[in-house]
């Protein structure tokens, strides 16, 4: 059986990678439930929609690490500790959902993965790339998806969608998913840059989506990328 194919999101927060996926997840959905012909590594997909999941969170564990790492509650999380439970979570979603859905032929639709460490934690949090890389090849098997598709809106506009949200979300539900966007700007600006330096040490993998588009646009992007990834 043909590996699946494994496809992540990545941005700042308020990039629109939410949006994206659902808009990308329901593209598949068509294509997968069609009449047509499709490649060969796409036929154990037929008529099955893609597996959407979610870095923090997506088992039951990692639920509880989301909680942790992202209320903003949780004051003085060490970054060596912010980062260690970053990895739990990975590697315990590889191994209870990407791992076997791949193996099964399957697509995964991942929002963030271990860019998402780099740029937040070795970028943002001054912890460096290296580090980051070497955990990833100890704890993650050194899993690289096969396409990444990285939203980096100017920073402003992002920093202010993501706050507006999140306020919005703790009025509304008491849900506090704050921690990150209370940091201050300088910490974005580190985060964005190692996204874009991550963009540039990646060219074959990592499609660098930049820009002011509107939602269409992005999803246009999207498409373009992940049709020729398929071959379809
Ligand atoms: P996410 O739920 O994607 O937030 P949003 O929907 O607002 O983009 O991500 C949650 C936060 O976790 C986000 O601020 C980035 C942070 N994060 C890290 O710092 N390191 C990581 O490895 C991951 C996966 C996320």
């Amino acid at each position: 059986m043909p590996r699946g194919y494994f496809i992540t999101f990545e941005g700042l927060d308020g990039s629109g990678k939410s949006t994206q996926i659902s808009k990308l997840a329901a593209w598949m959905k068509t294509l997968l439930e069609g009449a047509s012909a499709l490649p060969e590594r796409l036929e154990a997909s037929r008529g099955i929609a893609p597996i959407v999941t979610r870095q923090p969170g997506g088992t039951a564990t990692g639920d509880r690490i989301r909680a942790l790492t992202l209320d903003s509650r949780s004051q003085g999380l060490a970054p060596m500790a912010e980062m260690a439970l970053m990895f739990a979570d990975r590697a315990q979603a590889i191994a209870e959902v990407i791992h076997p859905a791949l193996d099964s032929g399957r697509i995964v639709l991942c929002d963030r993965f271990t860019d998402s460490t780099e740029a937040y934690q070795g970028g943002g949090r001054e912890l460096g790339s290296a580090i980051v890389l070497d955990l990833h090849r100890l704890l993650c098997g050194n899993l690289q998806p096969d396409l990444t598709l990285l939203l980096l809106p100017p920073l402003e506009a992002s920093l202010a969608r993501a706050r507006r949200r999140n306020d919005r979300v703790r009025a509304q539900t008491g849900r506090d998913e704050g921690r990150f966007e209370l940091e201050q700007d300088a910490f974005h600006r580190r985060v964005w840059e190692m996204y874009r330096e991550i963009a540039l040490r990646h060219p074959a993998r990592v499609v660098l989506i930049e820009g002011e588009l509107n939602v269409d646009e992005v999803h246009a992007r999207v498409v373009t990328a992940v049709s020729k990834l398929l071959g379809v």
